[in-house]
């Protein structure tokens, strides 16, 4: 593909469809060298239109039948391009029926129809139905599906689609059939079907009305122990959508299905989600407390888009943060109701901070509502889901629980069946309030992380303290003009000698105030203020934003110590942890010897000795700021400075804090995985403490924590401790170790995909594998398959965004040897090849020679023939 046949698609160039279609009826004929699709679409042009051409989407598909009405359509009738077909006359109101034929045997790109191990399954999200059949591919076309799926019955007994069944049979030849029937509208995108020969579990769920759904998990039969977790989260998941939202399930039968190849996580297909396995199947063996709390979070997410996508859907992918930002936010409160507020909190800032702060500082930065795009798969990102979802969750707290539930109400009641744009949620919110939003909307179409900087002054004899807010955004590489203010929410305290919350004057005597800052620059001014305060600010990190304050340390280790805010007590620590790793690097740096303040070490005893708290909570505070965070932060990332500071730091602790830690681990060691209560909260924050113990005390050389992490590794219950214990052996550096709980391991659970995806990550994750002749090892196994993502993922991602000593060594390796791959998956699935690009789209952050080194490569990629457009959009957006 010329560089010029890719055309940027814009936001203001939206036109609604000119055609609607009152019904679909679908039979697929699936064999085992390809697929029939036949199509039968009833369109009718809409009443303001007068369009006399039909534009259907189509790629790669074999026509071999079209007529409209009775009437057969012949070559010249219409046109055929790459991305699908015209044709010029068409009456106001007809039918098309149209036959193409498609080899889902041969799809490697995992969208559209495409068969993974034994089934068939589909991916249509967001373009993948014009994979399948000509159709306008676009999610605000939507009407209601009938889809019939025949197949050999030995081979596919299983047969799914949407909806419900309505009649079923034999036919000749061994064959049979299955017809299922969609009574809601929806677009292409929501479609699928599967295939297959499947274990089905079984469950059901009485609605808050008294009707009972059927749930069904489909798995392959090897995987029939693992499917109790998935169900009982989805259980949770539906009570808690009507008891939070008022919301209920519509159809008679809810179904998930697992398989092995798939691009992203899950998928919410009315009626039959289709997972990832490594996201769905899980039981105490082979699954780690946190693949069980990403499963009951993703089973969560897939559910709630039933309302929140399915039943009110986007109007173009532009509005994709509608679904997918509102969704995240509803899955993260679900998360924080059954596990705990606090730690979700945190881990959510943290990878947010982490990850899509990066995003936003770099080439692909776009807003939450990005105005243009050339391949919308590349738009499923962290400022659309994670930076989306803050969004939904600052009006949240600018409207309170109560006025966010009644917007909620009016949203879904008014935009039912319907396709719309943010907008349309945002007002929803705000006619419920009576509250002005415009100013809010700054956060949809502006992107870059805003930047707000705070001073204080205190007047004694007056008894005021201010407060002075002044905001900014940088003008990012991807930006074009002057960035207008934001609104934003930033929730605060103060608090007093005592350790306790003020009552605010300014708040009625409250103890915690939103303030909305509008303007450039604000003060805020509170009477009454006996003594000097220390402020709590941006609380439960109420704004996606880069607050600074110049706190002293003694007021960091007095926030950590009395914040009433569980969110801003860890963030004191972070800061602390920031600025005690940011001094060491620079000593590193000047080759000086490096030293950690006694006085962090104390901290760090004060909370290995803490029994008040929750151990999850804990286990936050011990946490250092991770590498790619430091990266994040640094206006030049020197990878080794950072590493080896950050390990200075983990092995002094370990040494000093050694008899502390080890009775922590032995402590929290015996927790039964195989208890009613052995999967709760509690229990996986035992277990993570206990692992974080191990972890601390084998950063320092003594050869006891390899003692106990053998010791663990073998008498382990459980995947947690096995796959801690495991980690702890790989970086031990003792290699004889490490090589015989790798062998064991493997033995035991090659057969397992998705023990092996851990297996492979904790190696290349580790900077223990300092060399590429490690990783192309593993490559070479042949238990790894480039056509399988999350292979991919647990080998190539997992070095190049974990290992990132290795992935940056300056010969330069490395950047190559991902700049192979990325081509070599370009032709095979591009959406995954665009995704391992992401560390190089990085490489103003590093030093000239590094950043030579990844644009050479970067130039490298875009030489290649061919070129995808996934791929093409992320490099030429990234070179300079
Ligand atoms: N709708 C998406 C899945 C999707 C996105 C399919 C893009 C095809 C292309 C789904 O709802 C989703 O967001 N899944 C996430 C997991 C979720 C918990 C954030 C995923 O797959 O990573
Ligand atoms: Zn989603």
């Amino acid at each position: 593909m010329s560089e010029s046949s890719v055309k940027t698609i814009y936001l203001k160039d939206y036109q609604a469809p000119a055609f609607e279609l009152e019904q679909v009826k679908l039979t697929f004929r699936l064999f085992e060298d390809g697929a029939t699709v036949l199509s039968v679409l009833n369109f009718k042009r809409c009443s303001d239109k007068n369009e006399q051409a039909l534009y259907l989407h189509g790629e790669d598909l074999e026509l071999r039948a079209i007529k409209i009405n009775d009437q057969e359509l012949s070559e010249e009738d219409y046109q055929l391009d790459s991305e699908g077909m015209t044709i010029p006359y068409v009456p106001a109101e007809f039918v098309l029926t149209c036959e193409t034929w498609i080899k889902p045997q041969d799809n490697k790109r995992l969208e559209g129809l495409y068969k993974s191990s034994s089934m068939f399954c589909t991916q249509c999200e967001a373009e993948g139905f014009r994979r399948i059949t000509f159709y306008p591919d676009r999610p605000d076309v939507m009407t209601v599906f009938q889809t019939c799926i025949e197949a050999d019955k030995n081979l596919y007994p299983v047969l799914l689609s949407n909806g419900n069944p309505i009649e079923s049979g034999d036919l000749s030849d061994g064959r049979h059939f299955v017809t299922w029937e969609d009574p809601f509208p929806k677009p292409c995108y929501l479609f699928a079907l599967v295939a297959g020969d499947l274990y089905c579990q079984e469950g059901i769920f009485e609605t808050c009305s008294g009707r009972k759904v059927d749930l069904r998990i489909f798995v392959d039969h090897k995987n029939a122990n693992k499917c109790d977790y998935a169900l009982d989260s989805l259980k949770r998941s539906m009570k808690w959508d009507e008891e939070v939202y008022g919301r209920e399930y519509d159809l008679d039968i809810f179904m998930i299905v697992a398989v092995d190849d798939f691009n992203m996580g899950a998928m919410e297909n009315k009626g039959l989600n289709i997972f990832n396995s490594s996201c769905v199947l899980a039981n105490t063996q082979t699954a780690t407390d946190m693949a069980y709390q990403r499963i009951e979070a993703i089973v969560a997410h897939e559910y709630f888009h039933n309302w929140s996508g399915n039943r009110v859907t986007c109007r173009d992918w532009f509005q994709l943060s509608l679904k997918e930002g509102f969704t995240v936010f509803r899955d993260a409160e679900f998360s924080a109701d059954m596990n705990s507020r606090v730690v979700k909190r945190i881990e959510d800032v943290n990878f947010l901070r982490t990850a899509q702060f990066a995003e936003d500082a770099g080439p692909m930065s776009h807003p939450v509502r990005p105005a243009s795009y050339m391949e919308i798969s590349n738009f499923y990102t962290l400022t659309v889901y994670e930076k989306g979802a803050e969004l939904v969750r600052m009006l949240h707290t600018l409207l309170g629980e109560a006025q966010f539930r009644a917007g909620s109400d009016l949203y879904f009641d008014r935009h039912d069946g319907q396709a719309v744009t943010t907008e349309d949620f945002v007002i929803a919110m705000s006619e419920v309030s009576g509250r002005d939003f415009s100013q809010f909307q700054n956060w949809y179409d502006q992107g870059g992380t805003p930047e707000v900087k705070v001073s204080s002054s205190y007047d004694a004899d007056k008894k005021q303290y201010s407060l002075t807010f002044t905001q900014s955004c940088p003008i990012g590489v991807a930006d074009s003009g002057e960035k207008q203010a934001f609104h934003i929410p930033i929730t605060l305290g103060l608090i007093g000698g005592n350790g306790e919350d003020l009552p605010l004057s300014i708040a009625d005597g409250q103890s915690s105030w939103v303030f909305e800052l509008v303007d450039e620059t604000e003060t805020v001014t509170f009477e009454g203020v006996d003594s000097e305060p220390t402020p709590s600010l941006l609380r439960n990190f109420s704004a996606p934003v880069k607050l600074s304050y110049d706190y002293s340390d003694e007021q960091l280790l007095f926030l950590m110590a009395h914040d009433s805010d569980g969110f801003n007590r860890w963030e004191a620590g972070q800061t602390l942890s920031l600025r005690v790793l940011q001094t060491l690097i620079q000593q590193y740096q000047n080759k000086e010897t490096l030293v950690l303040p006694e006085r962090f070490i104390e901290v760090f005893r004060s909370i290995v000795l803490n029994k008040e708290l929750d151990k999850a909570i804990v286990c936050k505070l011990l946490m250092l700021p991770a590498e790619s965070y430091l990266i994040e932060l640094s206006e030049e990332a020197d990878v080794d400075a950072i590493h080896h500071s950050r390990e200075f730091v983990r092995a002094e602790l370990s040494t000093a804090l050694r008899g502390e830690l080890e009775a922590l681990y032995y402590a929290n060691a015996n927790v039964n995985i195989n208890t009613s209560t052995g999967l709760d909260f509690v229990a996986m924050s035992q277990r993570a403490l206990k692992n974080m113990a191990l972890s601390l005390l084998s950063a320092s050389p003594n050869k006891q924590a390899v003692i106990l992490a053998k010791q663990q590794f073998s008498t382990a219950t459980n995947m947690t401790d096995s796959h801690a214990a495991l980690s702890v052996l790989v970086n031990s550096g003792d290699d004889s170790a490490a090589h015989a709980a790798l062998s064991e391991f493997y033995d035991k659970w090659h057969e397992d995909a998705q023990v092996l995806e851990q297996w492979f990550s904790v190696q290349s994750a580790s900077a223990s594998l300092t060399d590429l002749e490690g990783l192309k090892k593993l490559i070479a196994l042949p238990d790894f398959e480039l056509s399988n993502p999350n292979k991919v993922r647990s080998v190539i991602g997992a070095f190049c965004q974990q290992n990132l000593v290795s992935f940056h060594h300056e010969s330069g390796d490395a950047y190559a040897l991902l700049a192979e791959y990325i081509i070599k998956l370009d032709d095979l699935n591009p959406q995954i090849a665009s995704r391992l690009m992401m560390p190089l789209t990085r490489w103003r952050k590093f030093n000239t020679n590094r950043q030579a080194l990844m644009l050479a490569q970067l130039k490298r990629i875009h030489g290649k023939d061919n070129l995808s457009k996934d791929v093409r959009e992320v490099v030429e957006k990234s070179l300079p």
